[in-house]
């Protein structure tokens, strides 16, 4: 379980956390790769249920959405702890703590695991034995909005230097856990092959009911109506927003500074438009359109 205090972590630790490193192909945070075998290794377990996302598209929603669901619609049992301790973040490495495998491997089954991994860095047991993973995408301006915002709240991230200059970086997949399009696409084209859902935040935003419906099918699960409602309601921005165990106000200022930005900014589709140039807007479009060339994975950018 992660507990987490005031000056836990030493300076010069977070040297390391901050630092990126090209990690097969995929900058990383340095910290969080040097122990990788654990990953390699890592053992799956049959109903394991993971939501793999790129950072900033949704994953703590649908994770709230998950545990709600396993709950059966019960509160109370969703304030038992964090959302990172019901839903631990599987390559997380935090100096003095327990790694996210260090957390999942005495979770009690059925564990629902988070990750941020590109498809090719997850374990190979959770393709053998044969794990369904929830993919939530979200369009690309808006990630890289919410990613920017994200990069100035967390001590443990690289400085993301001004708007300008991490649009650029982002589009060029120099950010951490690399480039957006190789992660969207990259999942897209191997749903088929695997257990994989693949569902998009801008959908949840328009019809959340239907969209958990969907989540529901996938895990041959069944909830009354009245228990969709609640799932529904207490998942909204705005109930989400003031459940601390939900928004990460658990976690010190001094390694998620929320003072001048909250974990849980806007939740919304469209966003962007409020920060993207348009000569930003401009160049993005052009380097998505190729990006993007041949593939039958579609965004909205707004709704
Ligand atoms: P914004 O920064 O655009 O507000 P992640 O959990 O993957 O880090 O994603 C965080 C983003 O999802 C933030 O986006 C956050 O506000 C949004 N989000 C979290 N819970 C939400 C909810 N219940 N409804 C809509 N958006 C939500």
């Amino acid at each position: 379980m992660l507990k987490f205090e005031e000056n836990m972590i030493k300076d010069e630790d977070f040297e390391a956390i901050t630092r990126v490193v090209s990690f097969r192909g995929v900058p990383m945070s340095k910290y969080n790769v040097e122990n990788w075998e654990r990953m390699d290794y890592f053992q799956a377990r049959h109903d394991d249920v993971v939501i793999a996302t790129y950072p900033k598209a949704g994953t703590t929603w649908v994770s709230e959405i998950m545990d709600m669901i396993y709950a059966g619609g019960d509160l109370e049992k969703c304030q038992r702890d964090a959302i990172y301790n019901r839903v631990p973040y599987m390559e997380i490495r935090v100096p003095g703590m327990p790694s996210g495998v260090d957390q999942l491997e005495v979770l009690a089954s059925p564990r629902l695991i988070k990750t941020h991994v590109p498809i090719h860095l997850m374990p190979e047991s959770f393709w053998e034995k044969n794990c369904k993973v929830i993919y939530v995408a979200r369009n690309a301006k808006d990630v890289a909005v919410s990613y920017f915002f994200f990069h100035n709240m967390v001590k443990a991230l690289p400085d993301p230097g001004p708007w300008d200059k991490f649009v650029t970086d982002y589009m060029n997949g120099a950010v951490s856990y690399g480039s957006w399009f190789d992660h969207v696409k990259g999942w897209w084209e191997r749903r088929n092959q695997y257990q994989i859902l693949y569902l998009f935040y801008e959908d949840l935003k328009e019809d959340p009911k239907r969209e958990i419906k969907k989540i529901l099918h996938f895990l041959k699960r069944e909830l009354s109506e009245e228990v969709l409602e609640k799932i529904v309601h207490h998942t909204s921005f705005q109930i989400m927003s003031k459940n601390t165990m939900a928004n990460y106000k658990t976690i010190p200022n001094e390694l998620l500074n929320q003072t001048n930005t909250a974990f849980m900014r806007k939740g919304e589709a469209g966003d962007w438009k409020n920060h993207f140039t348009v000569a930003q807007n401009e160049m993005f479009d052009t380097h998505y359109q190729k990006e993007m060339l041949g593939t039958s994975l579609h965004f909205r950018t707004e709704i």
